[in-house]
């Protein structure tokens, strides 16, 4: 599978045994193929003392793309643009997909994502196309409700919408803005087994790779001689180090091929 990380507020830090290292600050995205196997650390990094805030959606791989290699990449906050509507009232943060007649697509993961950051004010109504062959959920992490077909949805609650249609509308009937994510992908159509952060479509795949792990083997040999950086904390120095390269907005994230 592949996770992608998006960060509200408070930092994160990644660590893997590919040797790559990163810290998110708000508003940034980390991608993560875990491919054929992968061992990471993501430790929370205290930033001026903000909660720590953010989601992290799993996505499955393709069967034909288990076994790629690992990955990590990570997309900063002013690398995808907010789109407004003219009375100010919509705001959306365009991670992929089309909104507000602003387009911005990234290969975000292997298959093709739509993902947006709603804030809907009082009153307002927002209307997003969407692909009628896609899946489609919605996720409330704001305190206030929106209402979509005389349905109110509460705060911190996942909405899943059926296929067919090409349009999600909903009001913000309440007195408080209301922020949510929008996020929509193609169907697989496969088998989605699990045990515990092993994915796979068979038992069989799952078990195999389950061994590999424990015995350190094929895709997990790596851990022979990886530690973790963060074993005991994330060192203040990289805090410091990627704070300071983050205000001259330079790359902060390392991989092994760049080091
Ligand atoms: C963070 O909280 C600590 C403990 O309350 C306080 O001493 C410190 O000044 C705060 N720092 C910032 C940047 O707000
Ligand atoms: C989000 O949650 C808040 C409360 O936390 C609720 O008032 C609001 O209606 C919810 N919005 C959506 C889109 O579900």
């Amino acid at each position: 599978m592949e996770t992608i990380t998006y960060m509200l507020s408070g930092g994160m830090a990644h660590e893997d045994f590919t040797g790559s290292q990163g810290l998110l600050f708000p508003g940034d995205l980390q991608f993560m193929t875990a491919g054929r196997g992968i061992v990471h650390a993501e430790m929370p990094v205290n930033l001026d003392n903000q909660t720590v805030k953010g989601i992290q959606l799993w996505v499955d791989l393709p069967q034909d793309l288990k076994d790629i290699d690992p990955e990590y990449r990570d997309l900063r906050a002013w690398e995808y643009p907010t789109a407004t509507s003219e009375d100010g009232q919509i705001q959306v943060k365009i991670i992929s997909g089309r909104a507000l007649g602003i387009e911005h697509r990234r290969p975000l993961v292997k298959i093709p994502l739509d993902y947006y950051h709603y804030t809907v004010q009082p009153q307002a109504k927002f209307s997003q196309e969407v692909d009628p062959e896609w899946s489609y959920f919605l996720y409330n992490f704001s305190d206030g409700t929106i209402d979509i077909e005389s349905q109110t949805i509460k705060p911190h609650t996942n909405v899943f919408f059926n296929d067919g249609g090409d349009v999600i509308e909903g009001t913000n009937n309440g007195n408080e803005p209301v922020e949510f994510v929008l996020v929509g992908g193609p169907k697989l159509n496969q088998k989605v087994l699990h045990y515990g952060t092993f994915i796979g479509t068979s038992n069989a795949y799952i078990t195999e790779k389950v061994a590999d792990f424990e015995n350190k083997d094929n895709a997990f040999a790596p851990l022979h001689h990886w530690r973790s950086a963060f074993s005991d904390g994330v060192p203040p120095q990289f805090i410091a180090d990627q704070v300071a390269a983050r205000q001259q907005r330079m790359p902060v994230s390392q991989t092994a091929e760049a080091r």
